[in-house]
């Protein structure tokens, strides 16, 4: 089989040192797909490529890596890049929203099109992390006309897979009858637990809308498999207006009289706490995320476990183009929507999945505010390619 050719820029930084390994061992494009890795870095990161580079070599990865590069320059980076992984970008600090960085990402973005345009493989697969990440895909698009529409995508998953373990969190508390702190299962003590749920006992996660505190995590469509039984979201976590069903923000007192969060506000600020705590952004979660994205999209998608939707893809949340699909966004926005993949490069949106009239009204703020970083990049860039919004 030949070697997939597969850049990833903003090569030397965190979440690049969590991905490399995934990579290098088959998780992301399988064990059996052979991996030419360049890493792209800017000029005063040179040095610590090199020491990335030293390490990956150190790894001994033999049997997916075939070749690494580790460079400044973009032509050679992209040259016949089927598979482009963009994380480099200035980063979010404390203090600062996702937003805030669009003036600084923007001519970072209309780079990386250009060189996509001229040196990738035409149809190279695009997953943008970089910060604002949707309204960096639509500078990136605009800049690199050849590459299809479908094929550029940003991350949600990262936001959906957050929702998915704090739901399991949440309804594993339920299930074991704990009041709080972390929940119990599996073996010790002499009574027989349930064992706790896992990610393949969840299905119906969805996130809509911006990668921003007004992404709408839904959790309307929800199943968590239960003895053997998918059952309704709202069946096993009964605070209805903790899961935000009711459309009220809500916030509950833990028996510490310590302040939990609503799932809406406690996924939408999840960046923000992890930044806050690590005085760096999520890198180790932002790379698992990745693998996910692609794995699903490229190698091989989550089925959706046995029951009704048995046999079947899972949905996944993915930000890509609208092209004025069924829930109604506008045509040329970057969006994040339930999405079923193939495996083998192909997506689909998920028309049967219901947007209920509190989660519609919620996008419909998210859409605004991507219409508006829209309008701020095309202002940034100075140029009408983002075009009409
Ligand atoms: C995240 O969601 O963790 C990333 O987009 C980084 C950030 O700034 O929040």
């Amino acid at each position: 089989m030949a070697t997939l050719q597969v850049v990833v820029t903003g090569g030397a930084g965190q979440i690049a040192y969590s991905l490399i390994p995934l990579i290098a061992r088959g998780v992301v494009f399988g064990p059996g797909t052979r991996v030419n890795l360049r890493l792209l870095d800017i000029p005063p990161s040179a040095k610590a490529l090199e020491g990335v580079a030293m390490e990956v070599q150190d790894s001994l990865y033999s049997t997916v890596l075939d070749g690494l590069l580790a460079t400044t320059d973009e032509a050679r980076a992209f040259d016949g890049a089927q598979v482009a992984i963009l994380l480099g970008g200035f980063p979010r600090r404390p203090g600062m929203e996702r937003g805030d960085l669009i003036d600084k990402n923007a001519g970072i973005m209309k780079r990386m099109g250009e060189a996509l345009e001229r040196h990738a493989n035409r149809n190279c697969k695009v997953v943008v992390v970089a910060n604002p990440a949707p309204t960096n895909c639509i500078v990136l698009a605009s800049h690199a006309p050849s590459i299809p529409r479908k094929n550029i995508s940003c991350l949600s998953r990262l936001d959906h897979d957050r929702m998915a373990g704090m739901l399991l969190h949440e309804a594993n508390r339920c299930l074991s009858g704990t009041p709080h702190g972390p929940p119990t299962g599996g073996g010790g003590g002499s009574a027989r637990r349930r064992p706790l749920l896992g990610p393949a006992d969840i299905r119906g996660v969805c996130v809509w809308g911006n990668h921003s505190n007004s992404q709408v995590p839904d959790a309307s469509a929800v199943e968590f498999r239960v003895d053997g039984r998918w059952t309704p979201v709202s069946s096993v976590i009964r605070d209805t207006a903790w899961l935000n069903l009711s459309g009220s923000g809500h916030e509950r007192l833990d028996a510490d009289g310590e302040v939990v969060l609503g799932l809406t506000e406690a996924v939408r600020g999840r960046g923000a706490a992890v930044l806050g705590a690590r005085k760096l952004s999520s890198a180790m979660s932002a790379a698992n995320a990745i693998a996910s994205h692609l794995a699903d999209w490229l190698v091989a998608p989550v089925q959706a476990g046995s029951g009704s939707d048995g046999g079947k893809v899972a949905v996944v949340s993915m930000g890509v183009m609208s092209d004025g699909n069924p829930f109604g966004v506008p045509e040329g926005l970057f969006c994040s929507f339930p999405v079923r993949c193939t495996g083998n490069g192909e997506w689909a949106f998920d028309e049967g999945f219901l947007l209920k009239e509190e989660a519609g009204h919620q996008l419909s703020l998210s859409v605004e505010e991507l219409q508006e970083e829209k309008a701020m990049v095309a202002e940034a860039l100075g140029d009408d390619a983002c075009g009409p919004s």
